[in-house]
C-alpha cells in the first residue's frame, strides 16, 4: 500500500520556524513542507536554501506557499508571532500574538484545511486555546508544544547531575510554559528508582532540586539574554512532536494538551503528558501529583485562566 504522503504547512518562518523546518528535513519527518509567511520572500529563500539540503535527506518537496496548500495539510505548525526580548515574560506577548493568531486562523480555515495544529508561538498554553476556539477543530486536533521543551531542558540538567542520558530520566514539566511551570520531582524516577533517593546518594536536597527547576524555567532567558532568541530548542521539540504523529507513535510527551477535569481542571490548556499518535492527543494523562505539585498546577492554571479570561474569553 502507497505510504500516505504526509505534509506540513508551517506557518510563520523566523528563527524557530526555520530551524524547525531544518530539523524537519534532518530527520525525513514528511514528504511534503510548504513555508508561508507574511514575508513571502524569506519563505521563497528559506525553501531555497532548504531545497538545496534536501539532495542528502529525505524530503524531497519544500516551498514556499499561502494558506491554499493548507487544503490537504495533514499538519499545521505554527509559530508566527512576536518572540520575547530581554526582560519580557511570555505572557507580556499575549495581546500582540492574539491578533496574529486570529489573521492566521481565518484563512487557514478558509482554505478547507482539517488536520492537526500545533502551536509554538507564546504565550502558547493561550495561544493554543485561542487556535482551538476560533478553528473550531476537536480539542484532540489543536495542542501546544507545552512543556515539552521545559521537561527536555529538566532532563538535560537532571542527566548531567546523575550521570545518565536525558531519555532516561523519567521527570516532567508540567503546568504553564512560563514562570509558574513546576517539575514532578516527587515522583521522578530513573531506572525506575525515585529521583529523590538519586538525590540522597548524591547529598542534593529538595533546595537543591527547586534550584534546577529554577535554572530549568528561567533558561530561555539566559539564552535570549545572550543571543536574542532561542530557536533550536523548540525547533526540535516541535520535530518530536512531529515524529509521534507521522509515525502514530502513541508516545508519552508533555504537551500543552486540553484538560476536561484532569487534576480537577477544566477547560483549560497546560503543559501535561499525554498519548501523541496520528490522531494528536490521543489521551491526556493525569499524572500522579503529591499535595503539593497538585497546588503548583492549581497556582499555574489560576495564572492562565486570568490572562485568557481577560484576553478573549
Ligand atoms: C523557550 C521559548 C520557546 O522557552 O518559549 O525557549
Amino acid at each position: 500500500m502507497a505510504q500516505h504522503h504526509q505534509k506540513v504547512v508551517l506557518i510563520g518562518d523566523g528563527a524557530v520556524g526555520s530551524s524547525y523546518a531544518f530539523a524537519l528535513m534532518h530527520q525525513g519527518l514528511a514528504e511534503e513542507l510548504v513555508i508561508v509567511d507574511v514575508d513571502k520572500e524569506r519563505t521563497v529563500g528559506d525553501a531555497l536554501d532548504l531545497e538545496d539540503a534536501s539532495a542528502w535527506t529525505y524530503n524531497k518537496l519544500v516551498k514556499s506557499g499561502d494558506y491554499s496548500d493548507a487544503k490537504d495539510a495533514d499538519l499545521v505548525v505554527i509559530t508566527a508571532g512576536a518572540p520575547q526580548k530581554p526582560g519580557e515574560t511570555r505572557l507580556d506577548l499575549v495581546d500582540k500574538n492574539l491578533k496574529i493568531m486570529q489573521s492566521i486562523i481565518t484563512p487557514l480555515m478558509e482554505s478547507g484545511f482539517d488536520g492537526i495544529i500545533v502551536v509554538a508561538a507564546n504565550p502558547v498554553d493561550i495561544l493554543t486555546t485561542a487556535a482551538q476556539r476560533f478553528s473550531g477543530l476537536p480539542k484532540n486536533r489543536v495542542f501546544g508544544s507545552g512543556t515539552s521543551l521545559d521537561t527536555a531542558r529538566l532532563r538535560v540538567k537532571l542527566g548531567q547531575k546523575f550521570g545518565v542520558s536525558p531519555e532516561s530520566v523519567n521527570a516532567y514539566i508540567l503546568g504553564e510554559h512560563g514562570d509558574s511551570e513546576f517539575a514532578n520531582f516527587d515522583e521522578a524516577t530513573i531506572g525506575g528508582r525515585p529521583l529523590k533517593d538519586w538525590a540522597a546518594d548524591q547529598n542534593i536536597s529538595d533546595d537543591d532540586l527547586e534550584d534546577i527547576l529554577y535554572g530549568t524555567a528561567h533558561k530561555a532567558y539566559e539564552i535570549i539574554n545572550r543571543k536574542g532568541a532561542t530557536f533550536y530548542g523548540i525547533g526540535t521539540s516541535l520535530a518530536r512532536i512531529t515524529r509521534a504523529i507521522f509515525r502514530d507513535e502513541k508516545v508519552v510527551l508533555p504537551v500543552g494538551a486540553h484538560l476536561d477535569g484532569q487534576y480537577g481542571l477544566n477547560d483549560i490548556y497546560i503543559g501535561t503528558p499525554a498519548v501523541i499518535g496520528a490522531d494528536g492527543v490521543e489521551s491526556v494523562i493525569e499524572t500522579t501529583l503529591s499535595e503539593a505539585e497538585l497546588e503548583r498546577f492549581h497556582a499555574s492554571a489560576k495564572t492562565l485562566k486570568e490572562v485568557s479570561d481577560g484576553g478573549f474569553a
